[in-house]
Protein backbone atom coordinates (compact mmCIF):
# COMPACT_ATOMS: atom_id res chain seq x y z
CA UNK A 1 0.00 0.00 0.00
CA UNK A 2 1.06 3.27 -1.20
CA UNK A 3 -0.20 7.20 0.16
CA UNK A 4 -0.85 9.76 -2.83
CA UNK A 5 -1.58 12.74 -2.29
CA UNK A 6 -4.26 15.56 -4.33
CA UNK A 7 -5.33 19.02 -3.85
CA UNK A 8 -3.52 18.97 -0.12
CA UNK A 9 -6.00 15.57 0.51
CA UNK A 10 -4.05 12.18 1.08
CA UNK A 11 -5.42 8.84 -0.04
CA UNK A 12 -4.12 5.03 -0.27
CA UNK A 13 -3.47 3.46 -3.21
CA UNK A 14 -2.96 -0.67 -3.25
CA UNK A 15 -1.30 -2.97 -5.53
CA UNK A 16 -2.66 -3.94 -8.40
CA UNK A 17 -5.45 -0.62 -8.83
CA UNK A 18 -4.89 2.24 -11.19
CA UNK A 19 -2.67 4.72 -10.01
CA UNK A 20 -3.99 7.70 -10.35
CA UNK A 21 -2.48 9.58 -13.24
CA UNK A 22 -3.25 12.75 -15.62
CA UNK A 23 -6.39 11.50 -16.94
CA UNK A 24 -7.25 11.10 -13.32
CA UNK A 25 -6.96 14.60 -12.00
CA UNK A 26 -8.20 15.62 -15.41
CA UNK A 27 -11.12 13.99 -14.38
CA UNK A 28 -11.03 15.31 -10.94
CA UNK A 29 -11.05 19.31 -11.82
CA UNK A 30 -13.69 18.46 -14.49
CA UNK A 31 -16.03 17.36 -12.08
CA UNK A 32 -14.95 19.59 -9.78
CA UNK A 33 -16.76 21.94 -12.01
CA UNK A 34 -19.31 20.34 -12.67
CA UNK A 35 -20.92 18.81 -9.73
CA UNK A 36 -23.93 20.25 -7.81
CA UNK A 37 -24.85 20.12 -4.32
CA UNK A 38 -27.96 18.14 -4.98
CA UNK A 39 -26.47 15.75 -7.86
CA UNK A 40 -26.89 12.12 -7.21
CA UNK A 41 -23.82 10.99 -8.51
CA UNK A 42 -22.39 7.17 -9.66
CA UNK A 43 -18.74 6.97 -10.44
CA UNK A 44 -17.98 3.76 -12.68
CA UNK A 45 -15.12 2.11 -12.46
CA UNK A 46 -13.81 4.08 -9.39
CA UNK A 47 -10.08 2.31 -8.96
CA UNK A 48 -8.53 4.03 -5.96
CA UNK A 49 -11.69 6.19 -5.47
CA UNK A 50 -9.91 9.43 -6.17
CA UNK A 51 -12.42 10.93 -7.78
CA UNK A 52 -15.37 10.25 -5.96
CA UNK A 53 -13.36 11.21 -2.99
CA UNK A 54 -13.40 14.98 -4.51
CA UNK A 55 -17.59 14.83 -5.37
CA UNK A 56 -18.25 13.33 -2.15
CA UNK A 57 -17.55 16.55 -0.28
CA UNK A 58 -19.83 18.38 -2.95
CA UNK A 59 -23.09 16.69 -4.18
CA UNK A 60 -26.01 14.79 -1.91
CA UNK A 61 -24.99 11.25 -2.69
CA UNK A 62 -21.95 9.50 -4.11
CA UNK A 63 -21.80 5.82 -5.21
CA UNK A 64 -18.93 3.93 -6.99
CA UNK A 65 -18.51 0.92 -9.14
CA UNK A 66 -15.45 -1.46 -9.72
CA UNK A 67 -15.31 -4.26 -11.38
CA UNK A 68 -11.79 -5.62 -9.43
CA UNK A 69 -12.45 -6.78 -6.33
CA UNK A 70 -8.99 -4.80 -5.27
CA UNK A 71 -10.29 -1.59 -6.28
CA UNK A 72 -13.49 -2.02 -4.22
CA UNK A 73 -11.50 -2.28 -1.53
CA UNK A 74 -9.47 0.03 -2.39
CA UNK A 75 -12.37 2.70 -2.80
CA UNK A 76 -13.46 1.71 0.97
CA UNK A 77 -10.50 2.27 2.25
CA UNK A 78 -10.49 5.83 1.12
CA UNK A 79 -13.85 6.33 2.40
CA UNK A 80 -15.84 5.93 -1.07
CA UNK A 81 -19.22 3.88 -0.98
CA UNK A 82 -18.49 1.33 -3.48
CA UNK A 83 -20.25 -2.15 -4.85
CA UNK A 84 -18.38 -4.61 -7.13
CA UNK A 85 -20.58 -4.95 -10.44
CA UNK A 86 -19.88 -4.90 -14.45
CA UNK A 87 -20.35 -1.64 -15.40
CA UNK A 88 -23.83 -0.82 -13.42
CA UNK A 89 -25.28 -3.88 -13.20
CA UNK A 90 -27.45 -4.38 -10.77
CA UNK A 91 -27.74 -0.67 -9.77
CA UNK A 92 -31.35 0.57 -9.62
CA UNK A 93 -31.40 3.92 -9.00
CA UNK A 94 -31.34 6.73 -10.75
CA UNK A 95 -28.71 9.44 -11.39
CA UNK A 96 -28.33 13.20 -11.98
CA UNK A 97 -24.40 12.61 -12.93
CA UNK A 98 -22.64 9.61 -14.22
CA UNK A 99 -18.75 9.72 -14.04
CA UNK A 100 -16.26 7.38 -16.54
CA UNK A 101 -12.84 7.11 -16.73
CA UNK A 102 -13.04 3.72 -18.92
CA UNK A 103 -10.21 1.58 -19.56
CA UNK A 104 -9.79 3.10 -22.93
CA UNK A 105 -6.21 1.84 -24.86
CA UNK A 106 -6.47 -0.64 -27.74
CA UNK A 107 -5.00 -3.97 -26.53
CA UNK A 108 -4.37 -7.11 -28.08
CA UNK A 109 -4.35 -10.34 -26.02
CA UNK A 110 -0.51 -11.44 -26.06
CA UNK A 111 -0.92 -7.42 -24.60
CA UNK A 112 -3.09 -8.20 -21.49
CA UNK A 113 -1.61 -8.09 -18.11
CA UNK A 114 -2.16 -11.28 -15.97
CA UNK A 115 -3.76 -9.53 -12.98
CA UNK A 116 -7.14 -7.20 -12.19
CA UNK A 117 -5.19 -3.98 -13.12
CA UNK A 118 -5.42 -5.46 -16.92
CA UNK A 119 -8.92 -4.03 -16.49
CA UNK A 120 -7.53 -0.55 -15.80
CA UNK A 121 -6.00 -0.46 -19.62
CA UNK A 122 -7.45 -2.86 -21.59
CA UNK A 123 -9.92 -1.62 -23.70
CA UNK A 124 -10.40 -4.21 -26.11
CA UNK A 125 -8.75 -4.26 -29.74
CA UNK A 126 -11.12 -0.56 -30.41
CA UNK A 127 -9.80 1.01 -27.02
CA UNK A 128 -13.62 1.59 -27.18
CA UNK A 129 -15.19 -1.51 -25.56
CA UNK A 130 -16.22 -0.51 -22.35
CA UNK A 131 -17.44 2.68 -23.48
CA UNK A 132 -19.63 1.08 -25.55
CA UNK A 133 -21.23 -1.51 -23.28
CA UNK A 134 -21.27 1.59 -20.87
CA UNK A 135 -23.76 3.68 -23.43
CA UNK A 136 -25.94 0.71 -24.52
CA UNK A 137 -28.38 0.74 -20.91
CA UNK A 138 -27.49 4.63 -19.65
CA UNK A 139 -31.25 5.59 -20.00
CA UNK A 140 -32.05 2.75 -17.19
CA UNK A 141 -29.89 5.10 -14.47
CA UNK A 142 -29.42 8.11 -16.24
CA UNK A 143 -32.13 10.34 -14.51
CA UNK A 144 -34.07 12.63 -17.01
CA UNK A 145 -31.73 15.81 -18.14
CA UNK A 146 -28.86 13.89 -16.32
CA UNK A 147 -25.03 14.88 -17.11
CA UNK A 148 -22.16 12.12 -18.53
CA UNK A 149 -18.85 12.98 -17.56
CA UNK A 150 -16.21 10.53 -19.54
CA UNK A 151 -12.46 10.47 -20.18
CA UNK A 152 -11.06 9.50 -23.54
CA UNK A 153 -7.66 9.48 -25.36
CA UNK A 154 -7.38 10.90 -29.24
CA UNK A 155 -5.76 6.96 -29.03
CA UNK A 156 -9.78 5.61 -28.34
CA UNK A 157 -10.67 7.88 -31.13
CA UNK A 158 -12.80 10.79 -29.85
CA UNK A 159 -14.97 11.35 -32.63
CA UNK A 160 -16.40 7.67 -32.94
CA UNK A 161 -17.12 8.12 -29.14
CA UNK A 162 -18.86 11.25 -29.79
CA UNK A 163 -20.97 8.84 -32.60
CA UNK A 164 -21.56 6.25 -29.92
CA UNK A 165 -23.58 8.82 -27.49
CA UNK A 166 -24.92 11.12 -30.34
CA UNK A 167 -27.19 7.92 -31.33
CA UNK A 168 -28.47 7.75 -27.90
CA UNK A 169 -29.33 11.39 -28.41
CA UNK A 170 -26.66 13.05 -26.50
CA UNK A 171 -24.86 16.00 -27.34
CA UNK A 172 -21.04 16.64 -26.45
CA UNK A 173 -19.10 19.38 -25.16
CA UNK A 174 -15.20 19.41 -24.11
CA UNK A 175 -15.09 19.99 -20.29
CA UNK A 176 -10.93 19.75 -20.11
CA UNK A 177 -8.40 18.96 -22.13
CA UNK A 178 -4.45 18.25 -21.71
CA UNK A 179 -2.10 17.31 -24.39
CA UNK A 180 0.30 14.56 -22.51
CA UNK A 181 3.74 12.70 -24.37
CA UNK A 182 1.85 10.62 -27.52
CA UNK A 183 -1.68 11.73 -26.95
CA UNK A 184 -4.49 14.19 -26.01
CA UNK A 185 -6.63 13.56 -22.82
CA UNK A 186 -10.14 14.92 -22.75
CA UNK A 187 -13.02 14.85 -20.32
CA UNK A 188 -16.45 14.59 -22.66
CA UNK A 189 -19.07 16.04 -21.17
CA UNK A 190 -22.40 14.39 -22.86
CA UNK A 191 -26.19 15.55 -21.67
CA UNK A 192 -29.84 16.00 -24.10
C1 LIG B 1 -8.52 3.93 -16.04
S1 LIG B 1 -9.00 3.19 -14.52
C2 LIG B 1 -9.69 4.61 -13.71
C3 LIG B 1 -9.72 4.50 -12.20
C4 LIG B 1 -10.15 5.79 -11.49
N1 LIG B 1 -11.52 6.13 -11.81
C5 LIG B 1 -9.22 6.93 -11.85
O1 LIG B 1 -9.66 7.80 -12.63
O2 LIG B 1 -8.09 6.94 -11.36
C6 LIG B 1 -10.45 2.24 -15.00
C7 LIG B 1 -11.15 1.53 -13.86
O3 LIG B 1 -12.34 0.93 -14.37
C8 LIG B 1 -12.47 -0.38 -13.85
N2 LIG B 1 -13.25 -1.15 -14.82
C9 LIG B 1 -12.87 -1.62 -16.03
N3 LIG B 1 -13.87 -2.26 -16.64
C10 LIG B 1 -14.93 -2.19 -15.79
C11 LIG B 1 -16.26 -2.68 -15.85
N4 LIG B 1 -16.72 -3.37 -16.89
N5 LIG B 1 -17.07 -2.42 -14.80
C12 LIG B 1 -16.62 -1.73 -13.71
N6 LIG B 1 -15.36 -1.27 -13.59
C13 LIG B 1 -14.54 -1.47 -14.62
C14 LIG B 1 -11.05 -0.87 -13.68
O4 LIG B 1 -10.96 -1.94 -12.76
C15 LIG B 1 -10.35 0.42 -13.22
O5 LIG B 1 -10.38 0.54 -11.82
Amino acid sequence: MSVRVYRNKEFELLDDVYDPGEDSYLLVEAALKEVKPDDRVLEVGTGSGVVSLFVKDIAAKVVATDISPIACRNARINGVPVVRADLYSGICSQFDLIIFNPPYLPTVPEEQLGSWLNRAFDGGLTGRREIERFIKDIDRILAPGGRILAVISSITGIDETEALFKDKGFHMATAAIEKVPFEKLVVLRFSR
